[in-house]
């Protein structure tokens, strides 16, 4: 399945299917007419597809190079930076060769950073493994590193020249990582489609609802593509893709990101929130708990066992709660979500 982000000068297309991977180097050649590419990648991606995908491609009769960086949130970070440009400068990477991000978000948000900046911008492909990279991270244009104060606090937006979505290597991807990326996908069917959200609740687990997760990528990948379409520098549209984020945020950072994954911390932060606009009147009464039902079938939390004035203290602190003022993503229904400008006054006092 072929999907086209529409942002003139910047379009780019996107390939979703099985086995693509194995014939990668037909798509690369139709984006890039260079010689040289840099496959960044982690030790975990890079041992099960990395070493394919380079001799496929020097076959292809490329000058292939890699980078193998260690796996994890640690490694996106800017003190990667000149590791990174160190290896593009050794393999004499110049700006009309490629880089090719082969990972999940935390290699796509590095190398596509690294990407951006070295001699002012290199042509990127994203090849994103994990399903969080697959459905959100590598579509989008967003790239970044963190630095010691936060996370992503140093980034560009920074389009690929081609996406390739291979849901085959979800094969290898830990379980856990699994349910991480489900929360985003039950967010896309809550913020903008309400039979994606149908689809999702009519299975009983992952392993259920595997036979159409290629259609279920393709699906959230189109909701990414319009709303980065509307809005590509996120000022506006852009934001409903936070739903769930500002709790989910504050979750984590109070627990050090040690104690809940990204995905089950959406997962509470898109129930606990729900529930609370359903009490204001803001949400349709009964959305909250096909929310839980959604996470429970796919083995993400709805709650943290916090007091929500602990969180609220962090909600006050978050970067984009400025100057006391707060948009959060609610939703009307499921599937149609909006931005409701408040402050931290929002979250009533009770357990979240
Ligand atoms: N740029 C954006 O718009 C955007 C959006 C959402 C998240 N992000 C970023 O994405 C990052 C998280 O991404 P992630 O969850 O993919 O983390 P990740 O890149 O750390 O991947 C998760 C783990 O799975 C492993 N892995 C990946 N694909 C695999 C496969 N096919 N088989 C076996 N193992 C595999 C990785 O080695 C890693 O250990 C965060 O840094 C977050 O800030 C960016």
């Amino acid at each position: 399945m072929e999907l086209t982000v529409n942002l003139d000068k910047n379009s780019y297309p996107i390939y979703i299917e099985n086995g693509i991977l194995a014939r990668a180097e037909e798509y690369i050649s139709k984006c890039f007419s260079g010689k040289k590419i840099m496959v960044i990648s982690d030790d975990n991606v890079f041992p099960l597809y990395g070493e394919s995908l380079i001799s496929s491609l020097n076959a292809c009769g490329y000058d292939c190079h890699s980078l193998v960086l260690p796996h994890g949130e640690p490694t996106k970070s800017f003190q990667t930076l000149p590791e990174i440009y160190s290896a593009l400068l050794t393999a004499k990477i110049s700006r009309s060769d490629l880089v090719i991000a082969l990972g999940g978000g935390v290699i796509g948000d590095l190398a596509g950073f690294a990407a951006a900046s070295f001699l002012r911008g290199v042509k990127l492909v994203q090849i994103p493994t994990s399903l969080l990279a697959q459905v959100d991270s590598s579509v989008g244009g967003k790239v970044a590193v963190d630095l010691p104060q936060g996370k992503n606090l140093v980034g560009a937006f920074y389009h690929p020249k081609l996406v390739l979505i291979d849901p085959d290597v979800l094969d290898t991807l830990p379980p856990h990582f699994i349910s991480d990326g489900m929360g985003e996908v039950i967010k896309y069917g809550c913020i903008k489609d309400s039979s994606l959200f149908d689809r999702l609740c009519a299975h009983d687990s992952f392993e259920d609802l595997k036979p159409e997760l290629t259609e279920i990528i393709a699906m959230c990948v189109d909701i990414k593509r319009m709303v980065v379409e509307a809005d590509q520098f996120d000022t506006g549209e852009r934001m409903l893709l936070n739903f769930g984020h500002t709790l989910a945020h504050t979750i984590e950072q109070y627990y050090h990101y040690e104690r809940e994954s990204h995905g089950e911390a959406v997962g509470i932060g898109m129930y606990q929130i729900t529930k609370i606009a359903e009490e204001k009147g803001l949400t349709a009464p009964g959305c909250a708990e096909k929310i839980k039902k959604a996470l429970e079938i796919y083995g993400l939390p709805s709650s943290c066992g916090l007091p929500m004035s602990d969180l609220t203290e962090a909600v006050k602190l978050d970067k984009k709660n400025l100057n006391g003022h707060l948009n959060v993503v609610l939703l009307k229904e499921i599937g149609e979500s909006y931005v409701y400008p408040t402050d931290a006054g929002f979250f009533p006092d009770c357990m979240c």
